[in-house]
């Protein structure tokens, strides 16, 4: 099971798709990452929205630096988060050996919500890992009824490991 690195992050350059750019996170996108974790329609699916002065208040200058965080960009303008993070191993879901060490989480502003925005900076997120640690499995968590997140993960290939209880509701355990 192998992690990214330092040696691995960032990439070369950013990773264009038709209509994104992947990137890094800079300090400009720090309003975009307050909305984002303060937002009622985001936070309903992640354990609730905080209070907008308390994410602001504890938001780092520049947030998300860290390897596997890619900013999804639409015209110079930050919309949705890509994350390629290690597994917490404090994590309540069975352990499984065909689950890797790598686990995929994407979060839209709502507005970009519906415009396959997600699927399109997931795609290639995936790529881009599936390049750089050839062969390594990346995981999905997500609760069951959340449609949309469900259905992404489907598109982008990943199928059910397993189903279980946890922080209240079904989760859903995929791997790609
Ligand atoms: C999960 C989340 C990223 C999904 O966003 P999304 O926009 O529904 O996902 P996609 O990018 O796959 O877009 C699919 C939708 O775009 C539509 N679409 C429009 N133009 C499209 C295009 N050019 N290409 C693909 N799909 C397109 C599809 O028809 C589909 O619409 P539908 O939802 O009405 O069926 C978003 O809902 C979110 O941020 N939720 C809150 C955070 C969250 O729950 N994260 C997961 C926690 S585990």
């Amino acid at each position: 099971m192998t992690a990214l690195g330092p040696a691995d992050w960032p990439p070369s350059a950013p990773i264009s798709t038709p209509r994104l750019v992947l990137r890094p996170s800079e300090a400009r996108d720090r309003p975009a990452f307050v909305e984002l974790f303060s937002s009622p329609e985001v936070g309903a699916h992640i354990g609730g929205a905080r209070p907008r002065e308390e994410v602001e208040g504890a938001m780092p200058e520049v947030p998300g630096r860290r390897p596997g965080a890619f900013v999804a960009e639409l015209d110079g303008a930050m919309i949705g988060l890509v994350t390629l993070d290690p597994r917490d191993p404090g994590r309540p879901d069975p352990v499984r050996p065909e689950a890797g060490g790598t686990e995929l989480g994407y979060l839209f502003l709502p507005e970009a919500w519906g415009r396959g925005y997600a699927g399109e900076a997931c795609a290639a997120a995936l790529d881009w890992f599936a390049a750089t640690l050839p062969g390594e499995p990346v995981v999905l968590c997500t609760r069951t009824d959340n449609a949309r997140a469900l259905r992404l993960a489907e598109k982008l290939g990943f199928t059910e490991l397993e189903r279980f209880e946890a922080y209240g509701a079904e989760q859903w355990l995929g791997v790609r």
